[in-house]
């Protein structure tokens, strides 16, 4: 759908902050009075203009490491590319590419958010990032007034006349799917389905127009071009998707969707070695064990690539005590999804059934 203007909108465009060097710019186009004609204006107005392009287009690693810093980012630490991960980097950069936002849907733990920050480094735009919750709303994501600043003046230039003018400033603050929009950057929405849907009404105009209207701004400053620049990748939880807030279909239809599984034995193997430095044929084992336990529980209880890594952590700071017990340490991992006693005591038999070597009669 595509909706129709039912009046004229101005809408603003490639605006971007001030910098230090188009403010001192400013600063001494204001003090220099001599150079007050129309022409000094625009030619002013050009400089700044190119100035601000400069910036932009030469938005390299310390500026990006800047904007990452201020907006805070996970870190993606050891990050393992086998061809089963690469190949989901490729899809999700090939529709990036192609223009449409990509939503990227699995099951816990299977590695959504990392491939997310992964393929959005990548991009070599600034990241920003947003995790969608139940209490998350519009105004999570585009920003809003942080402060009213009041400023009183008293004015007696004439002795006995007293004038007070009392001026209220307000500030906005952009929050990180503006400042995508405006600037170009990524935004990765991680759990994008557990937000209500109507705080994300906001993406619809968004994806569609590519128009960012900031519902509380009025006049030219409530429409935000969308910078061409700007990505937007979701991630959301497979399990939970059915049941949490389900995302308007309007949305979902404007979007990519891929699915992706938990990782092969081989890649999760990697994964937990290059995450704990364990060695590979108790890496190997752990990948096999909570396998063997991912087939014989429900959809919702399987324990991901998370839980082979906190295995292994639990293994290498164990002391000893895995080698004794090591049923124990898996069970514990398991433990946080038991709802009583009876469900403990079938995970008991799981684990060891999980742990038992098959015979080489029945292989
Ligand atoms: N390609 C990868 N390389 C290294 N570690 C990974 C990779 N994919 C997943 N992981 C690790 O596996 C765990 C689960 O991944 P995560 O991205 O948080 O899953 P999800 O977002 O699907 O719940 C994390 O500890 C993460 O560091
Ligand atoms: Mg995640």
């Amino acid at each position: 759908m595509v909706y129709k203007s039912t009046h004229g909108r101005t809408v603003r465009g490639s605006a971007i902050h001030d910098t230090g060097d188009v403010k001192k710019k400013r600063s001494k186009h204001v003090l220099d009075k001599t150079r007050d004609t129309k022409w000094h204006k625009d030619k002013e107005a050009k400089e700044i203009e190119e100035l601000k392009k400069e910036k932009m287009e030469g938005l390299g690693g310390l500026e990006r490491e800047r904007i990452e810093a201020a907006y805070l980012i996970p870190e993606i630490e050891n990050f393992v590319e086998t061809d089963n991960v690469k190949n989901i980097e490729e899809r999700v950069k090939l529709w990036l590419g192609a223009g449409y936002p990509v939503h990227i849907i699995g099951p816990t733990g299977c590695g959504k958010t990392t491939v997310a920050m992964k393929v959005a480094q990548d991009l070599s735009r600034p990241v920003v990032w947003i995790n969608g919750d139940d209490q998350v709303t519009t105004t999570d994501l585009i920003g809003g007034y942080s402060q009213i600043e009041s400023e009183t003046l008293r004015d007696r230039y004439i002795h006995n006349v007293f004038k007070g003018k009392d001026i209220l400033k307000a500030d906005w603050v952009d929050n990180p799917l503006t400042l995508a929009c405006k600037y170009g950057y990524t935004l990765v929405y991680n759990e994008f389905s557990r937000t209500k849907p109507v705080a994300n009404n906001i993406l619809l105009s968004v994806l569609e127009e590519k128009i960012l209207e900031l519902p509380t701004k009025y006049g030219e400053e409530r429409y935000i071009k969308v910078h061409p620049d700007f990505n937007l990748i979701l991630t959301s939880n497979s399990i939970e998707y059915a049941g949490v807030h389900r995302a308007q279909d309007a949305l979902l239809d404007r979007t990519v969707g891929i699915y992706m599984d938990l990782y092969d034995s081989d890649t999760e193997i990697k994964i937990v070695e290059a995450h704990t430095r364990i060695a590979t044929p108790e890496a190997e084992e752990i990948v096999r064990v909570i396998g063997n336990i991912r087939r014989k529980v429900p959809d919702a209880e399987k324990p991901g690539t998370r839980a082979c890594i906190m295995v292994a952590n639990g293994i290498m700071a164990s002391n000893g005590y895995a080698e004794k017990n090591i049923d124990q340490l898996y069970l514990d991992i398991l433990a946080t999804k038991v709802k009583g006693p009876e469900d403990l005591n079938q995970k008991q038999k799981l684990v060891s059934e999980a742990l038992s070597k098959p015979t080489a009669k029945s292989t």
